[in-house]
């Protein structure tokens, strides 16, 4: 992991403060360390003892307590990262105004680290004039100001207001923290993912697969949305993860309801990224009842395999053709390479044969990437040197991965 860091994690009073526990214990498990600033209405919700036993440090509200110690900028002065999960309307507010009546905003007036805040409110008053207002005032501050989930709220109602899950506001907070802040430079810009791994249906209970997450999808449609991207995923099978939050997310299973799921969206997209691991095979034909050992021996032994459409491929010359106008189409490549194959050569290979305009290369095999946290690799593009991507988050990976698109929108070729 990178350098431990001391994080403030504000919380502001609203039901969704239980999710601060979460917050708080993701960091700690990542081993940084926390201090839990709550507002005096934050500990209506959740008492003081619980931040304390998760955080493994006291927890005051006012700046009245320890004094002595100038606590009431002394907690923003030594904090790396402020994250602020639930922020209220009312909170925001208060930052907008510049209010020090409390601890939580007298440290957010002295921090000068990085400041996330993740709003949590019904819907109304999120899409209230006055709190859209202080949300963009807080953006244009350089505040990360993170997009409410869409779900369900307190009472009966659902809709955009609902707190982002602990582990989405903790990795997203993270990818801040090393890189300064999200602008919103995605802002206007559609952006279609593939994600996770499809499933080559055998006969009703098996079927053909790969030990793809959809990790890496799902953080690239977490970053791609908070940068301001409109973001659809179509995700095949994917590990127990939560929803990318503001992103619409189309299931599917085979290659091919893939490949009609992205045919069908790729017309409205600037930007389309290929994560997905897609079986390049699929059995020649589906079994209508379960095969039977003893019975369908022959046909367990032996699969025939009739290839998949190439999405990716395909995408490219439907834009060559003109029938659709993303700017910026992205591939993977996971490769093992091979005692006389260079994983890296066979990337530019295929970066080549699949006329994308980047392409994410990463190092697979013995456990490295499929299904870990972490990952790491290199940016390749036509005409330019590749660009390594450290290893680090996924979510920091995804945001490297969007840099280089963004330059590629920007920056002439
Ligand atoms: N891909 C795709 N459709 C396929 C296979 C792959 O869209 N049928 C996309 C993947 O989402 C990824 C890229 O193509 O972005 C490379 O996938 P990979 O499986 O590495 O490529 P293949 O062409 O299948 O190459 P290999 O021979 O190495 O399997």
């Amino acid at each position: 992991m990178n350098k431990p860091l001391n994080i403030v994690v504000g919380v502001a009073g609203g039901i969704a403060v239980y999710k601060a526990c979460g917050l708080v214990r993701f960091f700690k498990e990542l081993g940084h360390e926390v201090t839990v600033v709550p507002t005096p209405s934050a500990l209506q919700f959740v008492g003081a003892a619980t931040f304390e036993a998760l955080s493994g440090n006291r927890v005051s509200t006012t700046v009245f307590e320890a004094v002595d110690e100038v606590q009431h900028v002394r907690v923003g002065q030594e904090a790396d990262l402020v994250v602020i999960a639930p922020a209220t309307a009312d909170l925001m507010a208060r930052l907008v105004a510049g209010r020090a009546d409390d601890l939580l905003t007298a440290t957010c007036l002295v921090a000068t680290c990085p400041i996330v805040v993740a709003p949590a409110m019904h819907t109304e008053m999120w899409w209230n004039p006055a709190t859209q207002h202080n949300v963009s005032v807080l953006r244009e501050r350089g505040i990360t100001v993170l997009d409410p989930a869409h779900g369900r709220l307190t009472g009966k109602d659902s809709g955009p207001g609902r707190l982002p899950e602990p582990v989405q506001i903790g990795n997203l907070a993270l990818t801040v923290a090393a890189r300064g802040g999200f602008n919103r430079e995605l802002a206007g810009k559609r952006v279609l993912i593939t994600a996770g791994g499809t499933q080559e249906n055998v006969d009703p209970v098996r079927f053909l697969g790969n030990r793809s997450s959809g990790r890496q999808g799902f953080a690239l449609a977490e970053v791609a949305a908070q940068r301001g991207a409109h973001v659809t995923v179509i995700a095949g099978h994917t590990d127990f993860l939560e929803t990318p939050c503001g992103a619409e997310v189309v299931r599917v299973v085979s290659a091919r309801e893939m490949a009609e799921a992205v045919a069908q969206r790729a017309g409205g997209a600037d930007v389309i990224i290929m994560a997905a691991a897609v079986a390049d095979f699929r059995p020649a034909s589906e079994a209508s009842a379960k095969l039977k050992k003893g019975v369908n021996d022959s046909d367990l032994t032996t699969i025939s395999l009739v290839e998949n459409p190439d999405i990716l491929a395909t995408t490219v010359q439907r834009r060559a053709a003109g029938e659709i106008g993303a700017r910026v189409i992205v591939g993977f490549a996971a490769e093992t390479g091979s005692a006389d194959q260079d994983p890296l050569e066979l990337a530019k290979a295929k970066l080549q044969r699949k006329g994308c305009d980047l392409l994410m290369f990463n190092h697979v095999g013995h456990g490295k990437v499929f299904g870990q946290l972490d990952n790491s690799g290199w940016l390749l593009a036509p005409d330019r040197a590749p660009r390594e991507v450290p290893s680090g988050s996924k979510f920091e990976v995804a945001d490297a991965i969007i840099d280089a698109i963004v330059d590629l929108t920007v920056l002439p070729s």
